[in-house]
């Protein structure tokens, strides 16, 4: 994969991929800055290399047309001041819209038909605003959209800090790990995380298995699961990753935490064992299951952590996620989290500084990780 080494940037206009397609709140402020912060210093490093203008293309949301909520200015407005400099935002991917500002952004790339087609013409027009292109939008690296991938074909293009950071240590952790490797995987459906399961059936030591993930395998086996989320699909996928395991090396909750209902203030209990009585449902790991796990990750040499054990957003069934979490941050084994919930969870719990590594990609890490190729980082490399 090409890098910022490989491209000539003194003097040049850079046309920079970023993922700043980051949740708002009710203000339309930023809920969330970590991935505007995550590009900062593939921006610094290209304006010390003498990079004479920045033009940002980024995408929010999924615009069915121009739509004023999926507007990037707030986007702008933040990243300015973090910047401590005004980002103007051009409403077209027009050069002369662009003025001369030495970082500009263009509107949500999604409001330009032919975006998520990889259109040509689009690519073209993308291209024509600089003289070389750096992808650093991980995030997005396993759509081949006009401004990742189209782009990436018709000017000089190499990859930003964060793009290969987040390939080296992703891959690394499936090609080379500290042993004993633990993989943590959870989350609502056993479909979504599949390719995971079976990317580290073939490398883990341990797979520990929390989350509504737990009830299609608890249905393999027999058991009740009461009026828990158990996707119907995922229970022959459970049943065969269990079939496909080693001895010992998925272990499931032996232990959970009950609500009569997805609420807060709903009345709980706590279950020995995982046959869930019909009118409750399971919606955290218990303590015995919570501790297991934290020694697992505690003697980890290397561990990933993708999904959360419960629903660590309503106060009572957050301990399960909190102890994994707590256990994440205190190994000393080197410690990677997937984006999306796992992500949100640490930084609930203040801990998102203690890993090596928290990923700014969602759907792209776990698709890296299955061992799919992204096409955002194969168009640096051909
Ligand atoms: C993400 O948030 O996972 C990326 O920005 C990709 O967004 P998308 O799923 O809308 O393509």
């Amino acid at each position: 994969m090409r890098t910022l080494d490989d491209l000539e940037l003194d003097g040049a206009r850079v046309v920079v991929r970023v993922d700043f397609n980051v949740p708002l709140d009710g203000a339309r402020g930023i809920a969330d800055d970590t991935r505007i912060r995550a590009a900062l210093p593939t921006l610094e490093a290209l304006r010390e290399r003498g990079a004479a203008q920045l033009v940002l293309l980024a995408h929010l949301g999924r615009p069915k047309d121009r739509e004023p909520e999926f507007s990037l200015a707030p986007v702008a407005a933040h990243l300015g001041e973090l910047l401590g400099q005004d980002v103007p935002l051009a409403p077209e991917p027009e050069r002369d819209e662009l003025g001369d500002a030495p970082v500009v952004m263009v509107e949500n790339v999604r409001f330009f038909p032919g975006e998520t087609d990889n259109d040509p013409e689009l690519a073209a027009r993308y291209a024509a605003l600089g003289d070389a292109f750096v992808n650093d939008a991980f995030g997005a690296a396993h759509r081949a959209h006009a401004s990742n991938y189209g782009v990436a074909k018709l000017l000089p293009s190499a990859a930003g800090l964060l793009l290969e950071r987040e390939v080296r240590i992703l891959t690394g952790i499936l090609a080379d790990p500290g042993r004993p490797l633990v993989a943590i995987v959870g989350g609502a459906k056993v479909t979504d995380k599949i390719g995971v399961l079976q990317a580290f059936l073939g490398r883990a030591d341990t797979i520990l298995i929390g989350g509504a993930m737990c009830f299609p395998f608890f249905a393999a086996q027999g058991h009740s699961v009461g009026s828990s989320l158990c996707e119907a699909a995922g229970i022959d996928p459970a049943r065969e990753v269990l079939a496909n395991a080693k001895e010992g090396q998925v272990l499931l909750p032996t232990d959970l935490k009950l609500g009569r209902a997805f609420d807060a203030a709903t009345e709980t209990q706590d279950l020995d064992g995982v046959d869930v009585p019909d009118g409750w449902m399971g919606l955290d790991i218990g303590p015995g299951t919570a501790a297991r796990y934290a020694d697992v990750i505690i003697g980890a040499g290397s561990c990933f952590w993708n999904g959360p054990m419960g629903a660590f957003e309503l106060p009572p069934f957050a301990a399960g996620t909190r102890a994994v979490a707590e256990a994440v941050a205190k190994t000393s084994g080197t410690t990677v989290v997937g984006g999306g919930d796992s992500a949100a969870a640490l930084t609930q719990f203040g801990l998102a500084d203690q890993v090596d590594h928290l990923s700014t990609g969602g759907g792209a890490s776990l698709e890296l990780i299955e061992g799919k190729r992204l096409p955002g980082v194969e168009v640096l490399s051909s």
